[in-house]
């Protein structure tokens, strides 16, 4: 699979990577031998960057030890990208924790769970109102300088947050969501990522699935899988769209490709410094996830995509108080 860059600091990762959350999290049951399964398939179809953080594990590290796991047998030909400073459900009372000294923390069990001696890409997952962004990047520049982190990121942060940062140390890509049903987050970040010469990785790529077309009424999700309360999936919206998806399958099927497929290559088609990074626990579905790289569309295509899709999804992308501060 091509290969990107992201960042001016040496990263590099295939054109689709791989998100680990619905492994452990998010999506109802736990799959721990299908995450596996499906990403020694994503390595053998050439996916490089595998994503992970210490809230999927729901502070018990499982997701970060599945991942390590699954990627021991070929750790060094892979990129291995992981989060911290998101501490809800752990805390109730606090959602974020990016104190230098939880920084340490995290980054020390972070090794010990994925089972490696350095990680290559460590984000701050949520920007913290309560520690100045400097001190973060100063804790992570720390963690460079000492081995145990190779390339700093940030996720869902504002313009003015990722300017801070990276005049502290290189930020090499920020994480945010971006797909055919969220563009404004990309919109507001892109024009300075793009200025500073950091790369983006886009998250839930697929819409959280709804960008699959297998999808199901909010009402017919377990009360575990964030589905049942995501607005998008809520009666009124989802209908909506659902609609939208039919229309983006005609035009996927005339180009022998599914929705899936559409929404990935649309991502790649944004720019050569993004890389979608969808979540599944299925062989099958990886298989066809990283074929998008191969899927070329027109201008024509793309406007198409625009025509039927012309502001993002109906329904606000997280209930309130998950909403990003940035
Ligand atoms: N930085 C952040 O704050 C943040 C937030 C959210 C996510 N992320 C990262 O981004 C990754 C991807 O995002 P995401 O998992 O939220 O959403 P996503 O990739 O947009 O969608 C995942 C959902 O789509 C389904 N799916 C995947 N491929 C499919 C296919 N070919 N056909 C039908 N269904 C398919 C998966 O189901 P199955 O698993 O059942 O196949 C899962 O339910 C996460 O794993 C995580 O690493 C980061």
């Amino acid at each position: 699979m091509q290969k990107r860059t992201l960042g001016t600091q040496g990263l590099e990762a295939a054109a689709i990577g791989y998100g680990a959350m619905g492994i452990t999290s998010a999506y109802g049951a736990a799959d721990e031998a299908g995450g596996i399964a499906a990403i020694r398939r994503a390595h053998d179809l050439g996916v490089t960057m595998f994503d992970t953080a210490e809230l999927y594990g729901m502070g018990t590290g499982s997701n970060e030890e599945i991942v390590g796991r699954a990627i021991a047998p070929f750790r060094d030909e892979v990129v291995v990208a992981t989060k911290f400073g998101w501490v809800m459900p752990l805390n109730p009372e606090k959602l974020y924790d990016s104190r230098p000294e939880n920084i340490r923390k995290v980054a020390e069990n972070s090794l010990k769970y994925l089972g490696v001696d350095v990680l290559d890409v460590f984000y701050q997952h949520r920007v913290d109102p309560d520690v100045p962004i400097e001190d973060v990047a100063g804790t992570v520049a720390e963690l460079v300088a000492e081995g145990k982190v190779k390339y700093f990121g940030l996720s869902e942060a504002a313009p003015d947050t990722i300017r801070r940062a990276h005049a502290v140390h290189p930020v090499s890509v920020l994480q945010s969501e971006f797909s055919i049903f969220e563009r404004a987050t990309a919109a507001e970040v892109l024009p300075t990522v793009r200025e500073l010469g950091i790369g983006f990785v886009a998250y839930s790529p697929l819409g959280r699935g709804f960008l699959t077309g297998d999808v199901r009424p909010a009402s017919e999700y377990a009360a575990d899988d964030m589905r049942s309360t995501d607005p998008r999936w809520q009666p009124g919206d989802y209908e909506k769209n659902l609609a939208a998806i039919d229309a983006l399958r005609d035009l996927a099927s005339s180009k022998d490709a599914t929705v899936t497929q559409l929404a990935l290559a649309w991502l790649l088609a944004q720019g050569d410094d993004i890389v979608p990074i969808p979540g599944t626990r299925s062989v099958a579905r990886v298989e066809e996830n990283s074929a998008a790289a191969d899927l070329a569309l027109a201008q024509a295509d793309l406007a198409r995509i625009d025509e039927i899709v012309p502001d993002g999804a109906f329904g606000a992308r997280y209930v309130d108080f998950v909403m990003p501060v940035g």
